[in-house]
């Protein structure tokens, strides 16, 4: 298979094939490296419902190639109605990171400004959001490391490494850039119930880059905090609003608080096009609710009694009073809040 420059980290989970896109099955991880071929922008939403391809920004690239593949496949006297309905079902495949919809929208804005649908630009478009996002990801790499003054000990949650984005990485980006840099210690992986991106992808991730770590259930991060063997916690996140409020994968606003009460400083690492200055707070975010089995089950193994009730929200708000540092690629935010958050952005 032909992959792209895309990733310094050997990891190409989206690739552009001409004629298709190519996504690793981030299902399979990390047992089988397979790629899930999407030759439509309805299979590109399913993959990106289904999980195939995840993490904020890896859905707002993939969704950005699925309106590509729309464009190549309308014709005719509709094909700005038929182009807008692929737009929006892409849109509708996840409810949550913002990413996505901001990704379209700049998509969107290209397929106004045409008079026939023209899917060389608009791949030019999604080639330049695939790009823009890895070199975003390596300048907050760089930023966040830097705020490490002498080596540390952290913990991060859920994934958010190459495989989450256009490669690199968030939150996994500046440990990678710690690691490089002679900043890091060591890696506590929260496993992630229930989907266990920490498990499966990010000690996947880790393990490739040789960066020292261990897995931990979600659960063990307060004691290791009281162990004083946690000095930041360090996450991502699917969608900032304009008060600093942090979505982000379920389990995140524990951490938060844990690490508040122990002293442990809280870093959240997100693009710009994580940031929606549109929602005044965290509360307005749509949170994703997943399927019961998610917990009941795994790998179609039952491990609660049968029929029993789950309830499976996958994300979660931390309010921004308990994030210490803001990191995007416009700089580091500390204590973030509206005044902030809107000279951040420029509002
Ligand atoms: O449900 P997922 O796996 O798509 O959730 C991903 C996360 O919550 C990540 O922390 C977030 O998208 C940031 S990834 C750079």
């Amino acid at each position: 298979m032909q992959k792209q420059p895309q990733s310094d980290s050997a990891i190409t989970p989206i690739v552009w094939q001409g004629d298709r896109l190519e996504l690793l099955d981030q299902r399979l991880l990390p047992h089988s490296e397979q790629y899930v071929t999407a030759r439509t922008s309805d299979e590109v939403a399913q993959a990106i419902h289904q999980m195939v391809v995840r993490g904020a920004p890896a859905i707002g690239i993939a969704a950005a190639y699925g309106v590509v593949l729309a464009a190549s496949a309308v014709d005719g006297d509709n094909w700005r109605a038929d182009l807008t309905a692929a737009l929006q079902r892409l849109a509708a495949s996840r409810p949550t990171a913002v990413n996505l919809r901001w990704a379209l929208d700049r998509m969107g804005v290209m397929v106004k400004g045409m008079q026939r649908p023209d899917a060389g630009r608009l791949l030019a478009e999604a080639q330049a959001i695939h790009a823009e996002d890895l070199a975003q990801n390596r300048r907050m790499g760089d930023l966040g490391a830097a705020l490490f003054g002498s080596p540390v000990q952290v913990l991060t949650h859920c994934n958010t490494g190459a495989l989450a984005t256009g490669g690199y990485g968030t939150a996994l980006g500046v440990i990678r850039s710690a690691h490089r840099d002679g900043r890091l210690l060591h890696v506590y992986a929260d496993e992630t119930r229930p989907w266990l991106q920490g498990s499966r992808l990010t000690a996947w991730e880790l393990a490739k880059e040789g960066i020292p770590a261990q897995l931990i259930a979600d659960g063990a991060a307060a004691y290791l905090m009281a162990q004083r063997k946690v000095d930041w916690v360090i996450v991502g996140a699917d969608r900032v609003t304009a008060n600093g409020d942090v979505v982000n994968k379920i389990g995140t606003y524990s951490l938060a608080v844990a690490a508040r009460h122990h002293g442990v400083r809280f870093m959240v690492v997100a693009p710009s096009s994580t940031v929606d200055m549109h929602l005044a707070s965290g509360a307005g975010v749509p949170i994703e609710e997943r399927p019961a089995s998610e917990l009941t089950q795994l790998r179609g193994l039952s491990i609660a009694p049968q029929d029993f009730p789950a309830l499976n929200p996958v994300f979660d708000v931390t309010p921004a009073h308990l994030v210490d540092v803001l990191v995007t690629e416009r700089g580091v935010l500390q204590q973030p809040d509206v005044p902030g958050m809107k000279a951040l952005m420029g509002g």
